[in-house]
Formats: C-alpha cells, structure tokens, sequence
C-alpha cells in the first residue's frame, strides 16, 4: 500500500480520537495572563508534555522564572531538514463570561464548529501537528524528517520566558525551518500562508489626582479630574486622520511597495460581508489605506480597556481619585518597540496636566516580522496546503502578533512558515471562540503532507 493511503486511511479512523484530545486539553483553563490559574498552566504543560511523549518523543518540561515550556523531539533523519515547530498552550482569559453560549472551558461542538477558549488559539491547531507526527510514527513507524517541539505557556503574555530560553538554547534548538499555525486562512476554505505578522508594544497608564475621590460639585473645575485627564491624553495619541502622534513613530516604517498593494488588492476581500461579520457599519483607519492595508501593514493605536469613576447604575456625581488605561500600538518590521516606549514617554510627561501623577507600565513589546517568500520551504509548505486542502493557498500577511518568531530568526537563523488553519471570524480572544472541526482534520492532513514535502520527495 502507498505510504500516502495509509496515511489518509490512519487519519480516518483517528478522527474521533483527534477531537477527543483536544476536547481534554480544552478543559484546562490555562490562562496565562492570570496568576490564579497558575495550577491550570502546569497541568496544560504536562498535560501536552504527556502527549508527546505518548508518541516516544524524548520529553521534558523546561522550567523557567515564568509558565514552564514543553521540549521533545524525534530523532534525527540523515540527509532530511530539521523543522522546529512551535504552538503555545496558554490562553487568553475568557471574559466576558455572560457572553458565551457554552462555558469557555467545557468544549461543545455546534454546527461542526467546536467552541471553547483557545479553540483556535491556539490549542487546536498546535494538536494538528502533534496528530500528524503519531500519524506517520504509527503507519511508517518514524517520522521522514526530524521534528522539534516548542510549545510556550507565555504567547499570550509576550513570550519572556520563552526569549531568555532561545539565548541558552540555540544549540538544542538549531533547525533548518520553523513551522507554526497560530493565524487564520484568508476565508473559509481558501487557506493561506502568512509572510508577514505585526509587532506589538503594550502600556498601562495610571493616572493619580486628589488623595481620594471628591464630589463634583464642590471641588469640580477646582482641581483636574484624572478621568478628564486620562480622555485627553488617550485622544492625544491619533489625530483625526488616524495617524499615531507618538514622536518618530514613523521614523523607521518601510512604506508599502506598488507591488504588495497591489497584490493586496488582487485578493478577493469583501469588505461589505467583512463588517458584517464583526456587526460594525463602517470601516475607519489611516487616511490613504485601504482596510487590509490598515489592519496587515500598517501601524496602529488601541486602547484594549480603560477605567476610573463611578461605573455602577444611575448617575453619581463623583471626582474620581484616579483613572486608567490599557493600551497597545501595533507595529509593522522595523519599528522597535523600545523606541516607541521612549517616543510615549515623551509625549505623556509633556502633556499630563498640572495635579496629575503619572505612572507608564511598559507591559510588553515584540517586533513585527516578515518572511521571505523565496524559501524552497515555502514552496514544500503550499503543495502541502494544496494536499491538504484541496485548494492553492493564497499569501497574506496578518495584523496579530506572535512575538517570537523574530527571535526565531534572530537567534536560529531559521525563517518561520506561518500555516494559518484558523478563521477571521474564529472570534480569538473574545465570547465563543469556535475552530472548525473539518479545518482542524484538513490542518493534521495537511501538516502530515508537510512533513513528506519537506524532504522533497512527494508522493
Ligand atoms: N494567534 C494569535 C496571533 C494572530 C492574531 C494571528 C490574529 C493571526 C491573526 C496569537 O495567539 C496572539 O493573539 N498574539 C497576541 C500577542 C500579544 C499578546 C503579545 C496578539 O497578537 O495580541
Ligand atoms: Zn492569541
């Protein structure tokens, strides 16, 4: 029998034990972002760690100051390149709860789609190449290449952990390719390879006025309302044309070519069904862009939660002690997010009004990526999709972050294959996060396809 049926016939009769694991892993709350679920983090670790080694792949759990990081790997294959593939299991927190139809952490399939935190994010599609490795070590009794582990409990968080691991452990995790599916194809069943991700630099700021709050009346327009103040500063951050007022933060963006818009363009994006999908009635952003220029390479502002004053029901006529904001700029290649921190610094200290104690958090920041297109790896991985999928994939670049995938290149010297098997509207970080069930089958049958690409020798 060919190698290629075996395969596809493995991958028939495990669908069920497929869904089943992941559905296990699902009921893990592992929240990285939240330190009460500390617990639920090492049971994600071990819980994959378990997995891996199920499949006779030398284990371990790599402690760190942080979330603990899972390693194994098979052994190597003369003559055939090494991929590093890397996936995180933490999650991003589930709230707001009321809006879930089925609780974040007991996953439910509905219209073939399963529903739960990290669903999509990135839970399911880091298990479609786990599955696809027990696929071949079960049909061919070894995988055709040497596969490389890295699974993170920080992605969420900024990946610090995970930083400090890759300046020690070049040497462990040298590789020729980095493979990771953590984005989304460009439309249901039109996949996608992404060659282009964007950085990111996040910020808390708290502002402090009076020593408590005050009535309004009384000491309002005596004295600045930190609230007030707080409106001002966040609006002072993008003028009316949507361009970012941090000083230099475009010193170093490399301009979108003719060539890429265009080929943006050349994409069938439809923007009308596009803002169906997320229930807005219209699109916005800097002047002069259109929305997949806006949203895949070019920078922005958002504020991603803000605070201070009387939130409860009815009206109190209150002047709230303090205030604040959370924050992030996304970036594009070259940008350092250091250099914004710096920018914001400035701006913040010269505008914070008189009575106002400031304090700037810089939470995190990565910097954005992007990938050559002319990698023979590249090729290997779209013949793959193809297989997979049953559809040529289209290349794409995308407006999240995964922020190590610089440091990948940095200190590997290994470009990162980006296989998006998720969707745009997968609702990633918000209520119902959903994967597909039949994506999640085409993503192990595609990534067991890569594995044979790779080496060069499809059948
Ligand atoms: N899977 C996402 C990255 C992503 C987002 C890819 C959207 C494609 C489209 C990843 O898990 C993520 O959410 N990353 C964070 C990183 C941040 C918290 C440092 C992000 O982009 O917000
Ligand atoms: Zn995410």
């Amino acid at each position: 029998m060919p190698e290629s049926t075996a395969l596809e016939q493995y991958l028939t009769d495990h669908r069920q034990q497929f869904e089943d694991d992941l559905c296990e892993l699902l009921r893990i709350p592992s929240v990285s972002a939240d330190r009460n679920y500390a617990g639920d983090i090492r049971r994600a670790a071990d819980w994959v760690a378990a997995r891996l080694r199920r499949l006779g792949l030398a284990t371990q759990v790599v402690e760190t100051g942080g979330h603990p990081l899972v390693y194994a790997e098979s052994p190597p294959v003369p003559g055939a390149p090494t991929v590093l593939v890397y996936g995180h299991y933490d999650v991003q927190p589930a709230d707001p709860l009321d809006q879930w139809t089925s609780p974040p952490f007991e996953p439910t399939v509905r219209d073939g789609n399963l529903y739960a935190r990290g669903a999509t994010d990135d839970k399911g599609q880091l298990l479609t190449h786990i599955n696809s490795a027990q696929a071949w070590i079960e049909t061919a009794g070894r995988l055709p290449l040497q596969l490389k582990f890295l699974i993170e409990g920080e992605e969420e968080v900024g990946s610090e952990s995970l930083n400090k691991f890759l300046e020690q452990a070049a040497d462990q995790l040298a590789c020729d390719v980095v493979v990771v599916s953590d984005t989304a194809q460009f439309a249901p069943g039109q996949p996608a390879i992404t060659y282009g991700l964007r950085g990111i630099a996040y910020f808390e700021l708290r502002l402090t006025g009076p020593q408590h709050d005050l009535h309004s009346g009384t000491f309002g327009g005596g004295v600045t309302n930190p609230a007030n103040a707080l409106a001002r500063m966040l609006a002072a951050l993008v003028d009316d044309d949507g361009r970012v007022q941090v000083p230099g933060f475009y010193d170093d963006v490399v301009p979108l070519t003719d060539r890429e818009r265009a080929q943006f363009a050349a994409l069938a994006f439809d923007e009308r069904a596009f803002l169906q999908r997320i229930g807005a009635d219209a699109a916005t952003g800097e002047a002069g862009y259109t929305t997949l220029e806006r949203r895949w390479a070019r920078p922005t502002c958002d504020v991603n939660g803000i605070w201070g004053g009387y939130q409860g029901q009815g009206g109190k006529t209150v002047l709230p002690s303090t205030a604040g904001a959370k924050f992030s700029f996304r970036l594009v290649p070259r940008q350092d997010p250091r250099r914004v921190a710096a920018g914001l610094r400035e701006l913040f200290t010269r505008i914070c009004p008189p009575g106002i104690r400031m304090e700037l958090i810089e939470m995190h920041g990565a910097p954005g990526a992007l990938v050559s297109l002319d990698s023979p790896y590249m090729q290997a991985a779209a013949r793959a999709i193809e297989r997979g999928f049953e559809q040529k994939p289209v290349f794409i670049r995308e407006g999240g972050s995964i922020p190590i995938v610089t440091a990948f290149y940095e200190r590997l010297g290994a470009d990162t294959l980006l296989l998006g098997w998720g969707l745009d509207d997968d609702n990633a970080h918000g209520p119902n996060e959903k994967f597909s069930l039949t994506d999640f089958h085409r993503g192990i049958r595609a990534s067991t396809y890569l594995w044979q690409e790779l080496v060069g020798r499809g059948v």
